[in-house]
């Protein structure tokens, strides 16, 4: 009878935890929906006002950049790097608060406040810890298949190259290359090609790819943040991505006053993933099976 209790009790108030956590979620995107609204309905900010007066980046003055030392934190996300490199996020990439990732990724790149809500509660939540209260170092959010995952656009996979912090030049060096846009700047096509291409090789070459749905969700929300934020621009991208630092007098080329809602980031990501040939034809499967073949005639 005391046991039926105790798993009654638990499983109410996993079910209470559950329904409001469905409930934050739907609430979020309601407020993102607003948020979409309001940017729709009111003048974007002038050039160079994007960033908020006293907020480092204002006037397109970052603070100075000092590449990592050894010991700090770094993670598999460039834009996050840059941030710890100029220093606008702790140097040692170390004891960082979700809330202050919040702000700081607000006032930086000029997510909406719905967005940087998403992200690190998410973050949060795959870490088992308090998005209110709790810290993490930048490395802590390669927990593999959490949000890091295989086929990077500027990492080896985890598999090859344990440090995520790492960046993979070659990599990189192949996606400033290939953009077919006006002095070679980045396009959707591009990156759904790009995209495609990284998860056939990775899926070839490692015993142990994966790549969840979702996984496919963040991978084409990151060439969307090179697309949208970084707005395709090549020469930009190809200071964050291989020095993992923020061009001088650089600004987000998103000027909304709210910022990028998910809701408009949304609109990039989906043809970027839609986009990806290798998922359409199936061909994504055969590199796994070539992989398969290939080991079994050894
Ligand atoms: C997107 O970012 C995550 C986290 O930084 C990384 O692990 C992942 O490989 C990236 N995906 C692509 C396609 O670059
Ligand atoms: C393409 O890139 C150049 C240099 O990075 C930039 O000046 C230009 O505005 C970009 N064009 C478009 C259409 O984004
Ligand atoms: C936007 O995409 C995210 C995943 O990237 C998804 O969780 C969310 O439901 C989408 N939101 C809207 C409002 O379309």
């Amino acid at each position: 009878m005391g046991q039926t209790l105790v798993v009654l009790k638990r499983l109410s108030s996993g079910l209470a935890s559950g329904v409001a956590g469905v409930f934050k979620t739907v609430g979020l995107f309601f407020v993102d929906f607003a948020l979409f609204l309001f940017n729709l309905l009111t003048p974007d900010r002038k050039k160079g006002a994007v960033i908020p007066k006293g907020c480092p980046g204002y006037g397109g003055k970052w603070p100075e950049y000092v590449p990592p030392q050894a010991g700090d934190s770094r993670c598999s996300c460039p834009a996050l790097n840059a941030l710890a490199n100029h220093g606008i996020l702790p140097h040692n990439g170390r004891d960082i608060s979700f809330k202050d990732l919040n702000t700081v990724v607000r006032q930086s790149y000029n997510f909406s406040p719905t967005f940087c809500k998403f992200v690190p509660s998410y973050a949060a939540n795959m870490l088992s810890r308090d998005y209110n209260t709790d810290f993490f170092d930048l490395a802590d959010l390669d927990a593999h298949n959490c949000i890091e995952h295989d086929a990077s656009l500027c990492r080896l996979d985890v598999h090859e190259e344990p440090d995520q912090g790492k960046i993979a030049h070659e990599l990189v060096e192949r996606l400033l290359t290939r953009g077919t846009g006006p002095n070679g700047n980045l396009t959707k096509k591009d990156l759904s090609r790009l995209l495609g291409e990284r998860r056939v090789e990775a899926k070839r070459a490692n015993p142990k790819y994966s790549q969840a749905f979702i996984h496919k969700m963040f991978g084409s929300s990151n060439s969307s943040t090179l697309l949208t934020i970084f707005g395709g621009q090549i020469d930009d991208i190809r200071t964050i991505l291989t020095e993992e630092r923020i061009p001088d007098g650089w600004e987000p080329r998103i000027r909304h006053r709210m910022g990028l809602t998910i809701l408009e980031f949304n609109n990039t990501v989906l043809p970027v993933e839609l986009g990806v040939k290798e998922e359409v034809d199936g061909s994504i499967n055969v590199a796994g099976r070539e992989r398969y073949d290939a080991v079994q005639k050894k």
